[in-house]
């Protein structure tokens, strides 16, 4: 694989991160609910992904519940110095497994809590509000009540940075009226591609924009344009899936999900691999 000449690195909040960092949605059970298959294996990928090299680590308290971030300080704490795991409030999950808004300040400030300990920590360092007005998709609507309690949960010292999930441009700007905002996680892939104006002028403002399902989530990417560039590289689909994202833009923050040590090396190789102008352009195109 040829080295690429995009930046490894990026400011997210005031810590410096890789950009290629692990999503630990995956390491909960079916449906991300419940306790993983194989729970030995689960904390295996969580000390492989430091031990490589990633500082940056996605979750949220309502992955399994509790189970993800519960797994995550088993394996890692207590943390290196230089990790940021990110999380994510504004959802709880029903007997059944159903993911159900949780906005009331009461269900913020539990999550904020629940966060704090049960990954260990005094002070999260990221905390996005996932917004859940439509759940599958960004749906305009005020956001203003939740990030207020939620910024004020960061004046008490609970949170150093906020971060906003599954957010409309217009939600953006109104929530940047009310406190910084360190990063947006909205849905977006190679297959995907509604922000796109988004993420330029995030760019432009030095804000991350973290995309969730880079591989296509629970359906993972697959197209001719995806298989042609990969044999034509020497690299996998998914490994081009991730690469076209890396130099989609700056600020772009990875964080795809696997439960495989196998899976997760080949995606941190993804930072590697360049694309030559032609490939992109396959890939670009309709
Ligand atoms: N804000 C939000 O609303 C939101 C929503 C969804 C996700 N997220 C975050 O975004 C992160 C990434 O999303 P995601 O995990 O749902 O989806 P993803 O990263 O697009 O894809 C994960 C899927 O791809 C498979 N996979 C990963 N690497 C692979 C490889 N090299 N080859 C073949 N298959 C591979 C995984 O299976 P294996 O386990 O078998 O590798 C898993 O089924 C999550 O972990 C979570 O932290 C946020």
């Amino acid at each position: 694989m040829l080295a690429t000449d995009q930046p490894k690195t990026f400011t997210l909040g005031d810590r410096s991160v890789k950009r290629l960092g692990y999503g630990a949605m995956q390491l909960a059970g079916p449906g991300v609910f419940g306790p993983p298959k194989d729970h030995d294996a689960a904390l295996a990928v969580l000390r492989e992904a430091v031990a490589s090299g990633v500082n940056q680590i996605d979750t949220s308290d309502y992955y399994g519940p509790h189970v993800t971030n519960r797994l995550i300080r088993e394996a890692l704490a207590p943390y290196p110095e230089d990790l940021v795991i990110v999380t994510k409030i504004g959802a709880r999950r029903g007997d059944d497994g159903s993911w159900l808004p949780a906005f009331s300040p009461e269900a913020l400030t539990k999550a904020v809590y629940d966060n704090l300990g049960n990954l260990g920590l005094d002070v999260l360092e990221v905390v996005n509000l996932r917004i859940m007005l439509d759940p599958r998709r960004p749906a305009e609507g005020s956001i203003e009540a939740p990030l207020a309690v939620l910024a004020e949960l960061q004046r008490q010292g609970l949170v150093r940075h906020i971060g906003l999930s599954n957010v409309t441009p217009a939600q953006v700007a109104e929530a940047r009226r009310i406190c910084n905002i360190v990063c947006v996680q909205n849905h977006y892939n190679l297959a995907h591609r509604a922000d796109d104006p988004l993420i330029d002028e995030l760019a432009r403002e030095g804000i991350a924009y973290v995309p969730f399902f880079p591989l296509g989530g629970f359906s993972p990417l697959q197209s001719s344009a995806l298989s042609n560039v990969a044999a034509r590289v020497h690299a996998t689909p998914m490994q081009v899936a991730l690469a076209w994202l890396f130099r989609r833009a700056p600020n772009i923050l990875l964080i795809p999900g696997t439960s495989s040590v196998a899976h997760l090396h080949e995606n941190l190789a993804a930072a590697e691999l360049n694309l030559p102008g032609d490939a992109v352009m396959a890939l670009d195109g309709p």
